[in-house]
């Protein structure tokens, strides 16, 4: 048996030998190469696993901010803009256009900035009109030179050339609509905002870049006019509008803002990527959005955050540090569906006091108790990581303060949020917790501590119902007048 076994072993020692002799002749070279392919594709894996952590050691520095309005506008986002601006690489407007009204006070002088970026003040960087902006080439010269004649530099401000120009007819349409309307009106600013954008989803609006070549320029307005002048003329029974001097103004203003007209989109990407920082500004707010908004009674853009996306072209992987900014009462400016409003006296006092007059158009802002319902609602859509209350100086002496948490509905039901019915919300009925006032003058209060204890279970109401810090207090309309509880930047 050993014997066999041992014969066994030599002939298969012998097969042994072959099939080394074989595979070295062979399969060795295979091997060779294999192990040499195995190595390249190890050094290739490397070289993409070390660019991969390297993109994503590139993602975690970047630093981005968004600042944008959680009620009906004018919350103070110009304020808040224009105190983040003073550390921001970049300042960017992604939507809306001049019938926004963003107010700075700089000591005793007041600035109110309706297309420019509120960065403009104090950005040592750029300041981006981003393609989602519809941009009315005439007030964007005027906003400039009024800037200027301050003493303020503008050279820093570009514009998109994807960004939609609002053009004559835009605004005499804006115009003729509402006075059309009568007493259903939405109550626009009539800069002609909702027409300008109505043409650019249709596919016949006129770019910024559009204002660089004659031909092209030409041919929109002829192709433009044709349909607004037969609107014009049959339907609305007002004067027509002549394509040559349309053709002649806006060549001009091309030729003057012609330096400032760039691409926007791939410079805020690689900004991104660089780690700088970027701040995007929001005009409007979250109520007045397209979508979530009181439809119809809002504007025509998504002044949300995921608006700066499409409006400036920037991933959402890129957005960071979601700011809401809300006032400490609510105010609207314009028609709509408004559940806490106080058509009275105390809603004339808050008036007065919060000097609650529009930066666009001038018109007193209804006024009424803050709203948790719609404000959950904002920061939901927004997914807002850090609060902004401003005016709480306000409400100092108003006893006792209301906050709204709850509506009941036209059958009596009690509901915590918000509602696509715009017609409905008209019946609703806010269901209000009181809490205790203050009467101690809070403008001079630069910490939290400072603040009076009943001003301070204010903010931690909010807090608690939102489930959201609120890490900036404004208590005055100066650069200066704030709490900062925790620094962002
Ligand atoms: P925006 O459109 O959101 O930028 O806000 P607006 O500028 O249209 O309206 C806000 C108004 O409130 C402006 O007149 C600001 O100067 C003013 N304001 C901002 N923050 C405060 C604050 O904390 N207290 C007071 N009293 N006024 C403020
Ligand atoms: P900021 O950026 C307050 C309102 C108008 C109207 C509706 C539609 O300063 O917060 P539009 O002219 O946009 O077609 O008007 O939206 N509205 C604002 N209300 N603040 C604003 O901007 C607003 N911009 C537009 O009053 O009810
Ligand atoms: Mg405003």
């Amino acid at each position: 048996m050993h014997r066999k076994l041992y014969c066994k072993c030599e002939v298969s020692n012998y097969f042994k030998c072959i099939y080394n002799f074989f595979h070295h002749l062979c399969f060795c070279p295979l091997i060779f190469i294999s192990k040499r392919v195995f190595c390249a594709i190890d050094f290739a894996s490397q070289y993409l696993r070390f660019n991969f952590v390297n993109n994503l050691k590139k993602v975690k520095s970047m630093s981005t901010y968004v600042v944008v309005g959680l009620q009906y506008g004018d919350e103070g986002k110009g304020k808040i803009t224009d105190v983040l601006s003073a550390k921001s690489d970049y300042v960017v407007r992604f939507q809306g256009g001049d019938n926004a009204g963003h107010t700075v006070y700089v000591g005793d002088e007041k600035f109110v900035l309706h297309l420019l970026p509120s960065g403009v003040l104090q950005c040592k960087g750029k300041c981006i009109i981003a393609n989602g902006v519809v941009v009315n080439p005439k007030a964007f010269v005027k906003e400039i030179n009024q800037i200027e004649s301050k003493g303020m530099r503008t050279d820093h401000v570009f514009i998109s050339r994807r960004a939609h120009v609002i053009m004559p007819y835009h605004i005499l349409l804006d115009t003729y609509r509402e006075e059309e309307q009568g007493g259903t009106q939405i109550g626009t600013t009539k800069k002609g905002i909702g027409p300008c954008y109505e043409d650019k989803i249709a596919r016949v609006g006129i770019r910024m870049i559009d204002l660089l070549n004659p031909e092209v320029l030409r041919e929109k307005i002829e192709k433009n006019l044709k349909t607004k002048n037969s609107l014009f003329e049959k339907y609305f029974e007002k004067p027509t509008l002549d394509v040559e001097e349309i053709f002649q103004e806006f060549i001009a203003l091309g030729e003057l803002l012609k330096d400032r007209i760039v691409d926007t989109e791939l410079e805020l990407n690689e900004a991104i990527k660089d780690g700088k920082n970027i701040l995007f500004e929001g005009a409007q707010a979250l109520m007045l959005d397209i979508d979530f908004g009181t439809y119809p009674f809002v504007t025509s853009s998504s002044p949300s955050t995921g608006g700066v996306c499409t409006g400036a072209g920037v991933p959402p992987t890129a957005l960071q540090n979601l700011i809401g900014v809300a006032k400490a009462y609510t105010t609207r400016v314009g028609n709509g569906p408004f559940p806490t409003e106080l058509d009275n006296e105390l809603g004339e006092n808050i008036r007065q006091i919060g000097a609650e007059f529009g930066a666009t158009t001038g018109r007193p802002r209804r006024t009424g108790w803050l709203d948790l319902v719609s404000l959950k609602h904002a920061c939901m859509i927004n997914g807002i990581n850090n609060l902004v209350i401003t005016k709480l100086d306000v409400l100092t002496g108003i006893h006792p303060l209301k906050i709204a948490t709850k509506y009941k509905t036209e059958d009596g039901k009690i509901i915590d949020y918000f509602t696509s019915s715009t017609t409905k919300l008209y019946d609703y009925e806010p269901q209000y917790e009181e809490l205790d006032g203050w009467d101690e003058d809070i403008t001079n209060a630069r910490t939290y501590d400072e603040l009076p204890a009943n001003a301070k279970k204010y903010i931690e109401f909010i807090e608690e119902h939102l489930g959201i810090n609120v890490y900036l207090v404004s208590v005055g309309p100066e650069r200066s007048q704030n709490i900062i509880r925790k620094e962002l930047f």
